[in-house]
């Protein structure tokens, strides 16, 4: 299981300050067509990037919550967001939020259910504190097809497999519009947000995932030091070359309630 203590939470921020998830965040709060004075809740806000962002769109008469189950993730969206009046941020899992039915407007949720167990129940959960006719947005990854260039597949291979046997729900997007129905949204769609690194960048999105899944192994003892500095040499090579390239597709999903 993935936690994110103080050194993940510090990684996730770096990377996810980089282009392609700046992008990410734009097409999410784009998708919601908020207006001044909404309420939004902020599922899974980690280190506050999306929460700060949804604060500008709504306004100072607006009111965004954001919530986490990561005691040093909220640390460093309370640091973030302690200047903006309309944001609150506070310790709490999804699958027992502790607002009233009926309450948003409008609920994002980022990179977050590929974690549960049970997503149905966080589902659930988000619609019944969702205003009828509140809008929720959701991103979620893929795992299955990442294209990636490397020197050895199947070491390769044996990395994305120890990180997809660590989450248990890595492969929603293919079912999350029927979730989505079966949990009483109704309008849903989906757009793919494709991140895309052709260069092998200390903070970059791929570079993170192959730091944390090099760690992992290691601590597990399925990779030697001298595997893992090779690997990580070859990237570098291949980046000073031209020749990187890593593709992972997320997708953005939205509905109606
Ligand atoms: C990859 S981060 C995404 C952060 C943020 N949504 C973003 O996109 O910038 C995943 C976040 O989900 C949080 N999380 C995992 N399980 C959770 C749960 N059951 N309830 C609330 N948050 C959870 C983690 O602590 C982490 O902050």
């Amino acid at each position: 299981m993935v936690e994110y203590d103080e050194q993940l939470s510090k990684e996730t921020e770096r990377g996810y300050l980089m282009p392609e998830i700046v992008n990410q965040r734009s097409r999410t709060i784009a998708a919601l067509h908020l207006q001044a004075g909404e309420h939004v809740l902020d599922v899974g806000c980690g280190m506050g990037l999306l929460t700060q962002e949804l604060a500008l769109a709504v306004g100072t008469n607006g009111r965004i919550l954001g919530i986490d189950n990561s005691p040093s993730m909220i640390k460093l969206a309370q640091k973030r967001c302690t200047d903006i009046s309309q944001i609150d941020i506070q310790e709490a899992s999804v699958t027992t939020l502790h607002e009233p039915d009926n309450s948003f407007d409008a609920v994002t949720c980022a990179q977050l259910l590929l974690y549960l167990p049970d997503v149905p129940k966080a589902l659930a959960e988000m619609h019944r504190i969702l205003k009828k006719g509140g809008r929720i947005a959701i991103v979620e990854t893929d795992w299955r097809g990442v294209l990636f260039n490397t020197m050895d597949e199947s070491f390769t291979k044996s990395l994305f497999d120890g990180w997809e046997a660590s989450i248990p729900s890595p492969h929603l997007p293919g079912k999350l519009s029927m979730l989505l129905r079966q949990a009483g949204f109704t309008a849903v769609s989906v757009q793919g947000i494709p991140i895309i690194n052709t260069s092998y960048l200390p903070d970059n999105y791929s570079a993170g995932m192959v730091t944390y899944m090099l760690r992992s192994e290691l601590e597990k003892g399925r990779v030697t030091q001298e595997q893992a500095d090779a690997y990580v040499a070859d990237l570098k090579k291949r980046s000073d070359a031209g020749e990187y390239f890593f593709c992972v597709n997320r997708f953005l999903f939205t509905a109606v309630k």
